[in-house]
């Protein structure tokens, strides 16, 4: 089997969310959806943004326990948010300043969530235990299930 992201997740999280605005059981739900429906993915979920203090905090996921506070530059995650882009990371290992969460992570997706009245949300991060999982195709398929899950919160 492929190991393509299908971008069949994105009707499915849009048919998931549909009448819900509630975050975290938005936030939730999406995190399941991409790790019962992603093929080797050991970590799935969300690093919500704290403007109080400038950092992101652990939100909803699925997988192992995980790091709880991230510093806004830190890491692929705190790299996502100041940055605002994409981060495709191939080898984790040869990002520098990397958090290891889960010692099975190799490679690692961040995509940033931003509102559309420009509310920084935080992060959608995915991990798997293989080098190189995640393609620019995949990222494309990413970035809009971002935005269909952005489109849900905005509604809220
Ligand atoms: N590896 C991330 C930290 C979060 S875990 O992957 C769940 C990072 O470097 O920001």
């Amino acid at each position: 089997m492929s190991d393509r992201v299908n971008p069949l997740v994105i009707e499915q999280l849009d048919a998931l969310l549909h009448g819900e605005t509630n975050l975290v059981a938005n936030l939730a739900n999406a995190s399941a959806l991409l790790k019962q429906t992603l093929t080797d993915v050991n970590w799935a979920g969300f690093y919500l943004y704290q403007p109080e203090t400038d950092d992101l905090i652990l939100g909803p996921f699925q997988g192992n326990v995980a790091c709880v506070h991230i510093e806004n530059g830190s890491g692929v995650c705190g790299t996502g948010l100041a940055t605002q882009t994409t981060q495709l990371v191939p080898d984790v290992h040869a990002f520098a300043g990397h958090i290891a969460c889960d010692s099975a992570s190799n490679s690692e997706i961040v995509v940033p969530l931003t509102l559309s009245d420009g509310t920084k949300l935080g992060v959608l991060d995915i991990d798997s235990p293989s080098k190189g999982r995640f393609t620019t195709d995949d990222q494309a398929v990413l970035e809009d299930f971002a935005r269909v899950l952005l489109k849900h919160v905005d509604k809220a």
